[in-house]
């Protein structure tokens, strides 16, 4: 039987596609390019969502002049496009993507990892170099209704009214209205907005009578929910990785699109990339790279000091080869919310 093409196959086949050779050629020549060689992962990270806050902020401001609103595609499918470059080029962007801080102010920054973590899942569903961009164009489009809605709304470090929660759970049906006349050029892109927050059976909003969401909203709405826990709120901590990928899995396991959670899951892992684990020898190390098909036991580096100082503190250990050692619980620091419960492994 012909074996199920993995994530390295997948971004293999993606890398020596035409279009992907000529990304890979005019990045390579430009070093102002937010994902041009030599510059640090994080530094990739953080250009591309000043880029697409920018971005963004001119088409606002001149929606405030002439009262209408153009969205730049050509920058928007270009930014999606060096989303989809970056995860197949450096495995290690993803850890600016997972830490608990947001790089820039909530709204841009937030579809920007939702961008980063749908791609992910996306891979892992085998969609093609197009899918994943406009997968990707979608994702940081996905919360536009929020820009209707006052920020104190989304800013909030208290419990919202229920006319607050009703204004903003109609930010589905706010983006939809806004970008209506784009429906025939970007049919995609409009249920991806409306469909967001729409879950698998009656939960979720709004209720549509539509067949099931397009396969972009449901990979949208996991990744939507995961990117949100495991970054800090005004109103809350990051929950740690690990406890997001078990809130997910566990606690409303009915909520998610299943085929959408495994293809996470695959691509992601249940420690993601940024986890601070506790080993069995005691060790702490931190999560550096999953391994598809091996979920609980990612490539990991021991981070404790004292082993630093004696010269063993940057060990990578792959833990999907080394099977005498294993993730035994996670390791919380302030950044992160602790439930009451902390989770072993
Ligand atoms: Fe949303
Ligand atoms: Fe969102």
């Amino acid at each position: 039987m012909a074996r199920k093409p993995g994530l390295k196959d997948l971004k293999q086949t993606l890398a020596s596609l035409p279009g992907f050779v000529v990304l890979e050629y005019l990045y390579s020549r430009n070093d102002d390019s937010p994902v041009a060689p030599g510059k640090t992962s994080e530094h990739k990270y953080k250009e591309l969502v000043g880029l697409f806050h920018q971005t963004m902020d001119e088409s606002a401001a001149v929606e405030i002049v002439t009262g209408v609103r153009e969205l730049p595609f050509t920058t928007l499918f270009s930014i999606a496009e060096m989303i989809v470059y970056s995860i197949v080029k450096d495995e290690d962007i993803f850890a600016s993507v997972m830490s608990p801080e947001y790089a820039g102010p909530y709204l841009p920054s937030h579809c920007m990892n939702v961008a980063f973590v749908s791609c992910r899942a996306g891979m892992g569903m085998e969609l093609s170099f197009r899918e994943l961009t406009e997968l990707c164009v979608a994702a940081l489009l996905h919360d536009i209704g929020m820009t209707k809605i006052h920020p104190a709304y989304y800013e909030h470090d208290r419990a919202l009214s229920e006319e607050e929660r009703k204004d903003v759970e109609s930010h589905p049906e706010l983006g939809h209205h806004f970008l209506q006349k784009l429906e025939k050029d970007f049919p995609w892109l409009l249920r991806v907005i409306l469909e967001e927050h729409q879950r698998p059976g009656e939960a979720g909003y709004p209720v549509v009578a539509e067949e099931k969401p397009h396969i972009y909203s449901r990979i949208v709405g996991v990744c939507d929910s995961f990117e949100a826990l495991t970054h800090n709120r005004s109103f809350r901590k990051a929950y740690h990785p690990g406890d997001a990928m078990k809130v997910i899995i566990d606690g409303k396991v009915s909520m998610y699109d299943r085929e959408v959670l495994r293809a996470l899951i695959d691509t992601i892992g249940i420690f993601p990339v940024g986890s601070l684990v506790q080993l069995n020898t005691n060790n702490i190390a931190s999560v550096i790279r999953s391994v598809e098909g091996s979920p609980l036991r990612p490539v990991v580096q021991i981070v404790d000091s004292d082993k630093a100082a004696a010269g063993v503190g940057s060990r990578v250990i792959d833990l999907s080869k080394e099977k005498s050692m294993f993730i035994t619980g996670l390791v919380y620091d302030e950044r992160y919310y602790i439930p009451d419960q902390a989770q072993s492994f």
